[in-house]
């Protein structure tokens, strides 16, 4: 079977991502992952930190310390968090690295020898007190739009348009604060994407169909725009420098280093693996990311991929997510007071967030997060639904011990393997389509089938009136429904799905392959609740993230 590299979009790190941020990109792609290892597939999941970049350059600059103190210390607080969050990278890396500056440049000589890389002249403000060039999104001024007064080189906030950094109304600069601004011709690196049509047209038709609805419309609608020459160069200082004569004051774009930091981070992984991996054709690279992501995805990078002409592979899929918000709680990356990854988890544990966020994962529209949905989804489901059910399975099956007969041998009611199956062949293909929460939606229906053996059946009488040969054929079935949803729980909230196979002798990281295997059942293993309702307490701590 072919290799598969996962990647997620990889987050800025100005700011801890919250939890939209989460449920757009990362969560699903871990979920995924780990999915595939459950597959037996010989995949990686590769993500890591998008280090560079004008916010970053700004936060330093305003702390007074090196903006590589800055991004370092935000990478380990970030990987610290999503470590939390049980994300199980093969490696979380940064885009600051040797490893990731050789791999830009030796793309960047290849895309420059083989005439893909053009200059142009640009106007860019330049900050007579600074004695500097300064980024489009460093100035500010009045928007000449709407009059906003806080409009940036780049967009306006208030009224949405994009703007010129030379049209703003009483321009100044960010840095200093004074507006001592100049704008002067300065020259760009472009790359040249009308003279790549050819393989951008190429890649987007023959990839396309296996792409999201929403990454298919906005490719076609960008490249239907027209390409243009894009810029990959920046007036910063923070970021690779330009390996150019004339560019010395320059440093990429973060884009540029950001996407060609999946091969970077990869190689900083394992040098000897990373070209097994990239340049071995068979290869699956299967993409996930935020929708605001998309063209960078399906345009820019495999135009970057093949104008370089290394033997990278394309992406194969890309798995654009719409966005989960919350009127009701405040997800909120730039102001730093909003519910992100690391404060979330002072108010429910780590599987409750990834359950309820893959629950409401934005596939297809977007979706709504809110403390009432939380209630519904860990109270109604987690725990009535499936925690309940697991419970009460075991704790009869362990009250009754002697009356279970070989729990390895023993027979099933009739039709339940065939309804077992079915469930476990519709989870595996919504995970095959990358259908992320309709594969959960299956574990939460083998939970449904549990309930209704239990109260159509009521083991507990049975146990009572000594009816053995019925109990145990109930039970063993319980059991079997239990021991698949700890399996089939797993990508999705895998601390619990581990406190449930305990109970089965699984200890590790359990395969598909084991929903075929005995039983083996272990009644030496005490019981105890798999997950809690939330209440009060939650809520309230909930609605401190008010928005
Ligand atoms: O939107 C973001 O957070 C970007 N840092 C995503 C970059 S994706 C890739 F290029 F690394
Ligand atoms: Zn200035």
């Amino acid at each position: 079977m072919s290799k598969i590299i996962v990647t997620s979009a990889l987050p800025y790190i100005n700011g801890i991502p919250h939890l939209g941020n989460l449920a757009g990109s990362i969560l699903p792609a871990d979920i995924y992952s780990k999915y595939l290892s459950m597959a037996g597939r010989d995949h990686i999941f590769i993500c890591g930190s998008d280090q560079h970049g004008t916010p970053v350059e700004l936060t330093a600059i305003r702390l007074g310390i090196p903006p590589e103190e800055y991004a370092d210390s935000m990478h380990e607080r970030v990987k610290a968090a999503l470590e939390a969050f049980g994300c199980t990278f093969t490696y979380y890396g940064k885009t600051h690295t040797d490893a990731n500056m050789r791999t830009v440049y030796s793309i960047f000589d290849a895309l420059r020898k083989n005439g893909y890389i053009i200059e142009a002249q640009v106007l860019q403000a330049y900050c007579l007190i600074d004695k500097r060039f300064i980024p489009d999104r460093m100035i500010e001024g009045v928007c000449p739009f709407c009059n906003g007064t806080h409009a940036r080189g780049d967009q306006c906030d208030d009224c949405g348009h994009t703007l010129r950094a030379d049209e703003l109304i009483e321009p100044h600069c960010n840095i200093c604060g004074k507006g001592e601004i100049e704008f002067r011709n300065t020259k760009s690196l472009m790359l040249d994407l009308p003279a790549l049509s050819k393989q951008i047209m190429g890649f987007v038709e023959k990839r396309k169909e296996l792409f999201t609805k929403n990454a298919i419309n906005k490719t076609v609608s960008f490249v239907e725009g027209g390409l243009k020459p894009r810029s990959i160069s920046r007036e910063i200082r923070w970021g690779f420098k330009i390996p150019m004569e004339g560019y010395e004051d320059k440093v990429f774009y973060v884009w540029f280093d950001a996407v060609i930091g999946y091969i970077g981070i990869t190689d900083e992984w394992s040098h000897a693996e990373a070209d097994t991996y990239w340049k071995e054709g068979s290869t699956e690279l299967i993409q996930f990311m935020g929708k605001d992501n998309i063209e960078f995805h399906t345009v820019i990078w495999p135009a970057i991929l093949s104008g370089s002409d290394l033997g990278y592979i394309l992406p194969k899929r890309i798995i654009a997510y719409e966005w989960l918000n919350s009127k009701s709680v405040k997800f909120s990356k730039s102001r730093g007071n909003g519910l992100n990854i690391e404060n979330s988890l002072k108010v429910l544990g780590a599987d409750y967030w990834r359950f309820m966020l893959a629950y409401l994962l934005p596939e297809t529209s977007d979706s709504e997060f809110s403390p009432e949905a939380a209630e519904e989804i860990v109270n109604k489901i987690m725990n009535d639904k499936i925690g309940n059910f697991v419970h009460r399975a075991i704790t009869i099956a362990l009250r009754n011990i002697g009356m279970l007969g070989d729990t390895d041998s023993g027979q099933l009611l009739d039709g339940y393997s065939d309804r077992l199956d079915s469930i476990s062949k519709s989870y595996v293909s919504e995970f095959e389509s990358i259908r992320i929460r309709e594969a959960l939606r299956e574990v939460v229906a083998l939970a449904d089938i549990g309930n209704e053996l239990m109260s159509g059946k009521r083991p507990w009488e049975l146990a009572k009136s000594g009816n053995s040969l019925e109990f145990s054929k109930v039970m063993l079935t319980a059991l079997r429904i239990s021991k698949n949803i700890g399996i089939l729980l797993w990508p999705f909230a895998n601390s619990s799905s581990a406190s449930i196979l305990k109970h089965f002798g699984i200890h590790s990281e359990p395969k598909l392959a084991m929903l075929q295997e005995p039983l083996n059942f272990d009644s030496s293993v005490p019981e105890e609740q798999v997950f809690y309702k939330i209440g009060e307490r939650e809520i309230s701590l909930l609605s401190e993230y008010k928005g």
